[in-house]
């Protein structure tokens, strides 16, 4: 089987060798320029390889430096072990997109074979990707806690081309996430929303503000620093990192991710929440609640990951997601600056979930 996910560097190979895959450190300058003249932020990527006519910045979307056609076969034999448990799986293992790596087996209720294994050949496992828990990781999304209604809805539009994923080029992902949804039926869709949402979410990521950031590369869908890389300015981006990139790329679903966000944006965000940007209108705590814990089925966003709440408005942004029940969310975005996003999006990562 040739899952593709297998294409991230594996442990052993982290942070050495390969391709390191350099931020590009114009894309600052010219989502700073967008904010100043108030025009959408446009950065082409060339080693995207791809051309993404709307305004979502390359930088949103970390990709995996191509895999070398020399990478050798997972390895079946050595046990591998993280943090605070006593269960081990082999790298393969860890690769086998129809098995959810269950690290912390007391830390969630029991689960449903939809999440923990899928149903070969073509509805992956759920808890592969969003983590046995709901977790997530940045590259995806947190299931724990969203209403089931929601998730059912948000299920029916991967389904039905409504929602996709905001960057317009190929993104393993979320091209995977809708083969999946598009194969499985209604029963297994509906026991996975009834696990996912009775789970809790953890803090998963830590917010900081600075002004520069480690230069790095991207492991597992996610910017890692580079080795004696130094800084760069970060300018008005937001970069999510994984501070332990082996933890990452083994699944540890008790890892915390660091996204570094503009100085000031936390607080600028805090405004946007609670008094919206231009009108009280849109103010996000109007519908997603006063601590944005969610309001009947609008779903909560306080403490996800800041990378996946940006890459949502984006989508809204875009059209990438049109399904019916996100129309309130089209008029709250229409009009908004990426660095106004950056800012949203830094506040409800702050927040605990
Ligand atoms: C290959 C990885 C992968 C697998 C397997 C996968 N997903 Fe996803 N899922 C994603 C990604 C990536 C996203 C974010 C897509 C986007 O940006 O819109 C996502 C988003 C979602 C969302 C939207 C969450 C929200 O807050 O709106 C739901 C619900 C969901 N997945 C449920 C499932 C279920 C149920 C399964 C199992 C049948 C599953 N996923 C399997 C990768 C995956
Ligand atoms: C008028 C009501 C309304 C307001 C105001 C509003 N939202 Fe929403 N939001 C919704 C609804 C409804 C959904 C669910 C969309 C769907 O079903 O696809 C949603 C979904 C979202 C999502 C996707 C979550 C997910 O799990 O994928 C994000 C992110 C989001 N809103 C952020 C914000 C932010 C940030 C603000 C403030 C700037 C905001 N919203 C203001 C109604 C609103």
């Amino acid at each position: 089987m040739n899952n593709g996910l297998h294409k991230a560097p594996p442990n052993s190979r982290l942070p050495r060798g390969g391709t390191p895959w350099i931020l590009f450190r114009s894309v600052a300058s010219i989502a700073l320029l967008a904010y100043l003249t108030g025009t959408p932020a446009t950065a082409s990527e060339p080693s995207h390889g791809t051309s993404n006519a709307s305004q979502v910045p390359a930088w949103v979307f970390p990709l995996n430096p191509p895999a070398s056609a020399s990478s050798p076969p997972f390895d079946k034999i050595t046990a591998l072990h993280v943090p605070n448990s006593n269960v081990s799986f082999t790298e393969a293992e860890l690769n086998d997109l129809f098995k959810a790596p269950d690290w912390h087996p007391q830390s969630h209720s029991k689960l449903p074979s939809i999440v923990a294994n899928g149903r070969p050949p073509d509805v992956y496992a759920c808890g592969f990707c969003h983590t046995a828990g709901g977790q997530g990781r940045p590259e995806n999304a947190s299931l724990a806690g969203l209403p089931v209604a929601y998730i059912v809805s948000q299920l029916a539009d991967f389904r039905s081309g409504k929602r996709k994923s905001a960057w317009n080029g190929p993104y393993r992902p979320a091209d995977r996430m809708i083969h999946a949804a598009a194969n499985a039926t209604d029963e297994e869709l509906l026991a996975a929303a009834t696990y996912f949402s009775a789970q809790s979410l953890r803090p998963r990521v830590t917010v900081v503000e600075v002004d520069q950031v480690p230069v790095s590369h991207v492991v597992g869908w996610v910017y890692v620093a580079q080795p004696g890389g130094g800084n760069e300015p970060l300018g008005q981006r937001l970069l999510e990192f994984a501070p332990d990139p082996v933890s990452h790329e083994n699944r540890d679903d008790k890892i915390r991710y660091i996204a570094y966000v503009p100085v000031a944006s936390i607080e600028r965000g805090k405004h946007i929440a609670q008094k919206g940007w231009d009108s009280l209108a849109n103010a996000c705590s109007v519908c997603h609640g006063p601590q944005l814990h969610g309001m009947g089925n609008i779903p909560p966003i306080a403490g996800r990951s800041p990378t996946y709440i940006l890459r949502q408005l984006l989508a809204f942004q875009t059209g990438a997601r049109s399904g019916a029940t996100g129309l309130p969310m089209h008029a709250v975005v229409k009009d908004l600056k990426i660095a106004v996003m950056v800012d949203a999006a830094a506040y409800t990562g702050s927040l605990q979930p």
